[in-house]
């Protein structure tokens, strides 16, 4: 799903950014503390900023891009208003956490990383989140939902809709 960045909507977002890297220009390390900063401004890293951070910080965007996809805590796309996670480590995935997954992909029209066009929800595959005597788990920000049935999944995404 394309997300098309709106430079004029975003004109103050980017006047932040600006500072946030007049702030850091020249620092050993720069890099890093811009992007989580961008991340915080804008809720995710579109392209375009990714570009002005690589001008003003002299940066190749290729190097910036690579970081950026690299780290978990950077997005690419804006994250919708509800984050769905579908823990994907052992215990989950043996109990069929995959099918929790398609389920989801199939109700939303979302792929995994990926965020509804609406921007409601965005669908985020995790690692074990501790919870594994609950397995298979999902979360919707900050709600739990344990040793879940894929056939329940609809009925608990209809109550976000
Ligand atoms: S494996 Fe899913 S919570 Fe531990």
């Amino acid at each position: 799903m394309e997300f098309k960045f709106d430079f004029a909507a975003n004109k103050e977002n980017i006047q932040k950014l600006r500072e946030v890297i007049e702030e850091n220009k020249g620092k050993k390390g720069a890099l890093m503390p811009v992007l989580h900063k961008a991340q915080k401004i804008f809720g995710y890293l579109p392209i375009e900023v990714q570009s002005i951070i690589s001008e003003e910080l002299n940066i190749p965007l290729s190097e910036i891009y690579g970081v950026a996809t690299f780290y978990a805590q950077f997005s690419l796309v804006p994250k919708g208003e509800y984050q769905i996670g579908v823990c994907l480590g052992t215990a989950c995935y043996v109990k069929g956490a995959q099918d929790i997954i398609d389920k989801i992909k199939d109700q939303l029209g979302v792929e995994v990383d990926g965020t509804t066009k609406d921007r409601k929800f965005s669908l985020q595959a995790t690692r074990c989140i501790g919870a594994c005597g609950l397995a298979p788990v999902m979360t919707i920000n900050e709600d739990v939902y344990g040793k879940l049935d894929a056939n329940e999944v609809p009925e608990i995404i209809n109550k976000y809709m």
